[in-house]
């Protein structure tokens, strides 16, 4: 699977969004990474469906939601925007996981289930037939900066191995770095999220073209 690359918006400067976005163009990035927290599911508030709508009516570059909220209250506002793809929590979807991924599937966009660090990818099986990307969480979600936990990649070895032949992506988010994300690769992740990492780059294109290389 040819390997992708999805910076984290919420990593970025929120006073110069438009800097952001242009660096996101000018580094060929695959497409942006959005981080929605509702201080519900997790511990922090990012932005909601007008950000996201005002920057993917603006840019080229397809989106990657990741909802990180209470999806009984605030999902649908999610369905209408002009986005690629959303990924819900396996854990926050309260025994209605197959009902948010329909609802994902039948707005037209592709649908992604996440795990929490401690969530185990066995809990993904009942649902591989229905999803297009399994992200697994490298940090605890909520914050960027943290540091990338290692004991994720025997998951990511082991969802490589669940997956099969089937046509879903790993992603991999949270501390992904220069110092990281050959491990990640090579535990068989081919979409690689990353936020303050990206940022703090001297040379995000350059290290956009390596990952894409495997180098
Ligand atoms: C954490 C988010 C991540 C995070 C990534 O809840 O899902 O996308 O912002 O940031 P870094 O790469 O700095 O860990
Ligand atoms: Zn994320």
């Amino acid at each position: 699977m040819e390997i992708k690359i999805a910076p984290s918006i919420f990593a970025a400067d929120f006073m110069d969004i438009r800097k952001a976005v242009n660096l996101f163009e000018e580094t060929k990035v695959d497409m942006i990474h959005y981080d929605v927290m509702d201080n519900h599911f997790v511990p922090n508030i990012s932005f909601g469906p007008k950000f996201i709508k005002d920057i993917a009516s603006k840019t080229n570059i397809p989106s990657d939601v990741h909802l990180m909220i209470d999806l009984d209250k605030n999902f649908k506002d999610y369905l209408d925007l002009p986005i690629e793809s959303i990924t819900i929590h396996l854990e926050s979807a309260n025994g209605h996981i197959m009902d948010y991924i329909n609802a994902i599937r039948n707005s037209g966009k592709k649908a992604g289930l996440s795990l929490k660090p401690a969530t185990p990818v066995d809990a993904l099986l009942p649902y591989l037939h229905a999803i297009d990307l399994a992200l697994i969480m490298s940090v605890e979600p909520g914050f960027s900066g943290q540091n990338f936990m290692p004991e994720v990649l025997d998951k990511i070895r082991d969802m490589k191995n669940i997956i099969e032949e089937r046509d879903i992506s790993i992603q991999v988010d949270g501390g992904v770095s220069r110092e990281t994300y050959k491990q990640v690769l090579d535990a068989g992740a081919d979409f690689l999220v990353i936020g303050s990492a990206f940022f703090k780059d001297k040379n995000p294109a350059e290290w956009v073209k390596n990952i894409k290389r495997k180098i």
